[in-house]
């Protein structure tokens, strides 16, 4: 994990990991050259630029004479669907025009085709249709599946102090289903050796995981590391739900949990969906 002025995204990870190569030029797309993370990978031997994945023209620039790319798509910055499905059919045009050789794109199930429009998970079913708009245009693209980041227990799942003692909760609605989890600094490497072996790779799906952990287990690891005692809170999905809805700041404005409230609600059976 890195402090987070030198923030380390999943781009951040896999430049740092393909640098490893003196023989390969990395070119690293960011809004703002001037933030430490970018100033960082620029002193490892990087050409950052100036991209913006909203723009053609600034995809195309980026692209040009290159021979893949690693994409990353992103639909927390304001909760918006097609905004992510646009900016991947623009990386996805602009790879096919620029002839790339391989592309391995950040994606995720479409799960609300795979369970026929039953749940609606909208930041994965974006990347969903990205994938399949890469291989149905004839792009080679790998897609890499990648598991929640334990970096999620600093912010998102961090535990919360107990009102009835001197402990802490891990507020995951899992009951006893194991749930996978990678630390970001692990991706860079095995997207590395994705690139390395094209001939195994292109054209597939590619889960990335580093292990899969029930709550209690991840709550014993927490507890060990930090020396406090982290307990599973045993939350159901729909407490754990209600609460992120009534949290300040994002959460409570977010369309995105009302949108999964209502994917929730129509399956009508809420504790025992997983
Ligand atoms: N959190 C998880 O556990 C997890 C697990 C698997 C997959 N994911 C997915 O990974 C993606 C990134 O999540 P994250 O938590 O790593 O987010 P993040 O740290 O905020 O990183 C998002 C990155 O996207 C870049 N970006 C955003 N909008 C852009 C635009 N218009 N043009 C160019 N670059 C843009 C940002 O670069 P600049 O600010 O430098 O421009 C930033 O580096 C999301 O789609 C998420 O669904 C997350």
């Amino acid at each position: 994990m890195y402090p987070s002025d030198r923030k380390l995204g999943e781009g951040g990870s896999v430049a740092r990991a393909i640098l490893e190569d003196k023989d390969i030029c990395v070119r690293v797309a960011t809004r703002d050259v001037t933030k430490p993370a970018a100033v960082a990978l620029q002193d490892l031997g990087a050409e950052v630029v100036k991209c913006d994945l909203n723009s053609k023209e600034d995809v195309n620039g980026i692209l040009k004479g290159a021979y893949g790319a690693f994409l990353v798509t992103t639909y927390w910055d304001d909760f918006n669907q097609e905004k992510e499905i646009k900016q991947g059919k623009t990386v996805a045009d602009a790879s096919k025009q620029l002839g790339l050789e391989h592309v391995v794109y950040s994606g995720l199930e479409n799960v609300k085709k795979l369970t026929k429009g039953k749940l609606e998970v909208p930041h994965f079913d974006g990347k969903g249709e990205v994938e399949e708009y890469f291989w149905s245009i004839g792009v080679p693209m790998t897609s890499v599946r990648i598991a929640p980041y334990f970096e999620n227990f600093l912010n998102l799942w961090k535990p919360v102090k107990a009102s009835d003692g001197d402990y802490y909760n891990l507020m995951l609605p899992m009951k006893d289903i194991p749930m996978d989890g990678i630390c970001i600094a692990d991706i860079g490497p095995a997207v590395a050796s994705i690139f390395r072996s094209p001939e195994e790779f292109l054209g597939k799906a590619v889960g990335l995981s580093a292990e899969a952990l029930t709550i209690q287990q991840y709550a014993d690891i927490l507890s060990k590391t930090l020396g406090k005692v982290v307990k599973d809170s045993k939350v159901s999905l729909l407490r754990q739900m209600k609460g992120l809805k009534h949290r300040e700041g994002e959460w409570s404005q977010s369309q995105q949990m009302e949108r999964q409230q209502d994917a929730v609600e129509r399956t009508g059976n809420l504790e025992s969906w997983p």
